[in-house]
């Protein structure tokens, strides 16, 4: 079964970024002019993805507007050179098909995926945390990783070396590498100290994911910080050895945080310009 549809998990308050994030959601800050949510979702487009799914919670209502027409604006524009600017967005829309259901609690990562599964249904797909931008590769990460699922049809996550300081920060990895960059995945932790890692291997906001991740999810526990954790739940499958980890081509912003968010910007003007 080929991957057609992309789910954005953006419930999440982006409190690292207050006051920017009090009233909009941290998915709507720009990179120079663009929202990070719209990266995410050209991203997916590069992959030959169409169909977005997002799972929104409250004060997101942004994004849903920004996929849409704003008649007003587009009316007085239409006959200025500023149409350009909205070229690009408007293309997105007329392409793509934009699902949205509301996280009513936020209960972990792994709580936004299994409220997602009606949008999904019984079908592999695909995940882009928006806050890890990744940039600088032809295909986009989520579009090497659908090459790799025709190869190898079970779950991937993607993966980079980290300081081992900074494990505490992301789900870490232990497996074997068996080509290059493709690692077959025994073991995964989320968010361990750098004593308690298996590798410094560190799961990036992309995974491509099988539909029996919706079933295994309902029977996992509440794993660190009493969240449900996607990391968990694939840990049953990689038991399985069902679960790769991808040592993608590109480079990835965490926009999460300050650094990276001013590391993306600088990146992407300095392309501009
Ligand atoms: C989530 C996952 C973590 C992964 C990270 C990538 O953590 O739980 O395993 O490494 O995304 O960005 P979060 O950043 O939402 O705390």
């Amino acid at each position: 079964m080929k991957i057609k549809k992309c789910l954005f998990p953006v419930a999440g308050y982006g409190t690292r970024f207050l006051p920017a994030t009090k009233a909009i959601p941290k998915e709507m800050l720009p990179i120079v002019t663009k929202p990070l949510i719209q990266y995410g979702v050209e991203e997916a487009i590069k992959a030959g993805i169409k169909d977005m799914a997002f799972v929104t919670g409250r004060n997101k209502r942004a994004i849903e507007d920004h996929f849409d027409i704003n008649y007003e604006l587009e009316d007085k524009i239409s006959d200025t050179d500023k149409r350009s600017l909205l070229e690009g967005t408007s293309q997105i829309i007329k392409e793509c098909s934009f699902v949205y259901k509301r996280q009513i609690e936020m209960l972990g990562l792994g709580h936004a995926i299994l409220v997602s599964q009606p949008l999904i249904g019984n079908e592999p797909f695909a995940v882009i945390l928006p806050d890890d931008l990744c940039l600088g590769s032809d295909l986009g990460v989520i579009g090497q990783m659908k090459k790799l699922y025709d190869e190898y049809q079970c779950s991937i996550v993607a993966i980079e070396e980290v300081p081992r300081e900074h494990a505490y920060r992301y789900g870490v990895i232990a497996g074997k590498e068996e080509s290059k960059g493709i690692f077959r995945i025994s073991d995964m932790v989320e968010k361990p100290s750098a004593e308690a890692a298996p590798s410094n291997l560190a799961i990036i906001g992309r995974y491509v994911l099988t539909p029996d991740i919706f079933s295994i999810l309902e029977e996992t526990p509440s794993g660190k910080n009493g969240e449900l954790q996607i990391t968990d739940a694939l840990l049953a499958q990689a038991k399985k050895g069902r679960v790769i980890g991808y040592r993608f081509e590109g480079q990835r912003f965490d926009c999460g945080s300050i650094d990276g968010f001013m590391g993306a910007t600088n990146f992407v003007y300095s392309e501009q310009h």
